[in-house]
Parts: C-alpha cells; structure tokens; sequence
C-alpha cells in the first residue's frame, strides 16, 4: 500500500484553500492516488454541524479533521484539509499524530482576501453583522516553518498547484 499523506492547508477565508485543493485533488488522482477533500464549509456542514467559531469549537472542529485525516491518511489515503485552522497550537498537535504531514500555508493578505469577498462574508463581518470573523475580529496565526507555502496574489492557480506538486515530489511524498 503506498504512504498516505495529511495536506494540511491553513489560511484566511478567501486566500483560495478549497479552489487549490480541488485542482490538487484531480492531479494526485491522475497519478493514481487515493484521495479525500476535508473542506472547512462542508465539514462544518456534516461532522462539525453546530459548531460556533469561538477558540473552543475551532479547536474542536480542528482536532475532528485532524483525526479523520489521520485515519484516512494511515489507509493510504492522500488527505486535503482545507480549513482555516487558525491556531498554531492545534494544528502542531495534529502534526504530531501523523508522520506524514505536510502543512501547506495558502498565503495572500488579508487586503486581498477581503477585495475578493467570495461570500460577501468580510462585509458582513466589517458591518459588525457577523463576529469573530478571522481576520477582522479574530486572530490568524501564521505557520512558522510551513513545508509548502503558496502567495495567491502573485501566483496563478496553475502555478500554485504545480509549486505544491513538485513540492510533494522534493518531500519524497510522491514517487
Ligand atoms: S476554522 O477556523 O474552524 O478552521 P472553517 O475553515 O471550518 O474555520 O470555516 C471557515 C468558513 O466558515 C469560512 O470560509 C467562512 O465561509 C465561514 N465562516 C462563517 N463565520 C466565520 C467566522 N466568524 N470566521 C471565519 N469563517 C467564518
């Protein structure tokens, strides 16, 4: 069975986590991979439901993907996270539970994250009408030493995808 894999992605609602993960998802299949999406929206939308985005249930929401992905990882199963994860902290816990873990930091200013406004959620949160909304009302703790880091306000998306492929391949984690 070949090694399975934790990507995890981290980074600001907007930054482009779901749309890279989706296209980084097809490239591994192609390869003949196993792969699962573990997507911050549809996770809170199942396994999650109910969940607030306070510290606690972040926390919370956090430590059951990263159990999931630690149990579809040990099966061979290349696992995408794509949550915001904003907590350092939990997510080096998660870091410890697998051997295979690649964090991957889906890096573009808040700026930009917020003149994108995908859902209209950043307006909202600058209205006051949503609260502790990450980057506006809520902390984001960067990754210190991140495996793989994309800038997706200079990159294409085609750029970022390839960059965490051959990243993979550097890593030893693809054959
Ligand atoms: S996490 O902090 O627990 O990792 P998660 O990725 O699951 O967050 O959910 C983030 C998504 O929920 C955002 O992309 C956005 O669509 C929505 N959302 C709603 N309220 C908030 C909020 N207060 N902060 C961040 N995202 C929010």
């Amino acid at each position: 069975m070949e090694k399975g894999l934790i990507l995890w992605f981290t980074g600001l609602s907007g930054a482009g986590k779901s749309t890279i993960s989706k296209v980084v998802a097809e490239k591994l299949k192609e390869r003949g991979r196993k792969v699962e999406i573990l997507d911050g929206d549809i996770v809170r939308e199942n396994l999650s439901k109910g969940l607030t985005f306070s510290k606690e249930d972040r926390d919370i929401n956090i430590r059951r993907i990263g159990f999931v992905a630690h149990l579809l990882s040990r099966n061979g199963v290349v696992t995408i996270t794509a949550a915001i994860s904003p907590y350092k902290a939990i997510r080096n816990e998660v870091r410890e539970m697998d051997d295979n873990f690649v964090e991957v930091y889906i890096n573009a200013p808040l700026e930009v994250c917020e003149k994108r406004d995908v859902k209209g959620l950043y307006a909202k949160a600058r209205a006051g009408e949503i609260k502790m909304f990450t980057g506006i009302d809520d902390p984001y703790e960067p990754p210190d030493n991140p495996e793989i880091t994309c800038y997706t306000d200079k990159e294409t998306l085609e750029e970022s995808v390839n960059h965490i492929i051959s990243s993979l391949e550097k890593l030893g984690h693809l054959t």
